[in-house]
């Protein structure tokens, strides 16, 4: 991600060929093709812009990472705010995958996905009175707590319903955390997350004199697209401190969540994550603690599985400066115009030449674009984009700004496709809205 707003980041300048993508998107006879399928195939059949994920992918990142842990006790909870389309969780759920959810509304995904209350945790800042019923409701492995208004809330719920609940104290570690902006930092001093680790002692204490919270974990996420160890390592010792105070005072804690972050690669020639050396850390700072780990990932999981796709509407000049008009823009991929964040952009079709341009999408926003003074393919209107690595956090962020109906989502499996979310309809988007109106009197 470049850091300036107005200049385009030094990676604009790569063949759009070598931009990042996982072997699932490989070229037949110029055709880009989703494991078996070829994407203009599935522009033909669901329009354009679509979200195309292989399922081929998302299982191998999950053995990837299953496998890095393999021995140690462990559960793999997918962060769904990074792709939360019922079939991918489903798919997940299928490897093994519990979840990690941040609202009722996630509640109610992972439920009809068909995860039990065992296979979630419940974390974020501000979970109401309403979603916290719900999760108790649900039995679901842990809530997330991080502060001691919401541990007394939680209290509070959990006798009404009469149970005990199952909670974790999510600690901030207060670590420096280098990400590539730094709206997706999280375990740093100040940040709103969290309960600050000088804190813990105090918060355990409080949760003891309560009846009907039951102290079984704690945790910590530093942040997302976390490409080296350092902040891990010296974070880690930090959380096995909080651990063992909340020990001290009392509480059985079974639990250790580590947290999302992993990175994926975004960037021509920038590394993929090095999970074996991930796993290595955290295997050896956690052998011995009595625990088991929990892991919430959601980028490195999904972020590669998926391609946006987006027909180029115009081509056009405006002093001097040429711009790719898509189909696509910022209310269905938000990343480049939140994060400056850059996503490889290729043509479906092979094409030799290519133009510098700013590729920009039909909001009216100057802010809405894909990518910025970048070398991409020299399509013609009419023709197909795919803007890779948007499996994470690409649909999930999707707005309806400008009365645009969100994209379809599509699954691919080996040579089979399937559409798992439908192109929203504009009648869809008016569906909540009232006329005529009941007015009532103050
Ligand atoms: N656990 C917690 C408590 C989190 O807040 C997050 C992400 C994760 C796990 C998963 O992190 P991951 O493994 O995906 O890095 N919208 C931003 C990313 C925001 C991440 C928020 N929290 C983006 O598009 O880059």
């Amino acid at each position: 991600m470049g850091a300036g707003v107005l200049n385009a980041p030094p990676a604009a300048v790569a063949p759009p060929e070598a931009w990042p993508r996982p072997a699932a998107l490989a070229r037949r006879s110029g055709a880009l093709c989703c494991e078996g399928v070829p994407l203009s195939a599935i522009a033909e059949a669901v329009g354009t812009p679509a979200y195309v994920y292989s399922l081929g992918t998302i299982r191998e990142r999950y053995a990837t990472l299953a496998n890095a842990f393999a021995g140690v006790p462990h559960h793999i909870h997918f962060a769904v705010k990074a792709n939360s389309n019922l079939s991918v969780l489903r798919a997940l759920r299928a490897l093994g995958a519990g979840m990690d959810i941040v609202s009722g509304g996630e509640l109610h995904r992972a439920l009809e996905a068909g995860c039990d209350g065992g296979d979630i945790v419940f974390s974020g800042v501000g979970k109401t009175v309403a979603e916290i019923e719900a999760a108790l409701r649900a039995g679901v492995r842990l809530l997330n707590v991080e502060s001691e208004a919401e541990l007394e809330v939680v209290d509070a719920v959990a006798g009404r319903l009469g149970v005990v609940a199952p909670v974790a104290f999510r600690v901030n570690p207060e670590v420096m955390v280098d990400t590539p902006h730094a709206y997706i930092r999280t375990g740093e001093k100040g940040q709103k997350f969290g309960i600050p680790r000088d804190d813990i002692g105090r918060v355990a204490q409080a949760a003891s004199r309560l009846r009907h919270v039951a102290v079984r974990g704690v945790g910590m996420h530093l942040g997302s697209q976390i490409a080296n160890a350092d902040p891990m390592r010296e974070a880690l010792p930090r959380l096995l401190e909080a651990l063992a105070t909340v020990r001290g005072a009392g509480h059985r804690v079974e639990w250790l969540d580590v947290g999302g972050g992993l990175s994926v690669p975004y960037l021509p020639g920038e590394a993929p994550a090095d999970v074996s050396a991930y796993a290595a850390t955290v295997r050896a700072a956690v052998a011995g603690a009595g625990v088991t780990l929990l892991l919430e990932p959601g980028r490195f999981l999904v972020a590669e599985s998926g391609v946006l796709l987006t027909t180029v509407l115009y081509r056009k000049q405006a002093n001097g400066k040429a711009f790719v008009v898509t189909d696509a823009g910022m209310g269905d991929l938000l990343r480049p115009s939140l994060y400056q964040a850059d996503h490889g952009i290729v043509a479906v079709e092979a094409v030799d030449d290519t133009v510098t341009a700013d590729v920009v999408g039909p909001i009216c926003e100057s802010g809405d674009f894909l990518a910025r003074g970048r070398v991409v393919p020299d399509v013609s209107p009419g023709g197909l984009l795919a803007v890779l690595t948007a499996g994470a956090y690409g649909y999930t962020m999707a707005s309806h700004y400008n009365t645009r109906p969100r994209p379809a989502e599509v699954l691919v499996d080996g040579d089979r496709h399937a559409l798992v979310a439908e192109r929203e309809r504009p009648e869809d988007l008016l569906r909540l809205e009232r006329h005529p109106l009941t007015w009532r009197s103050a």
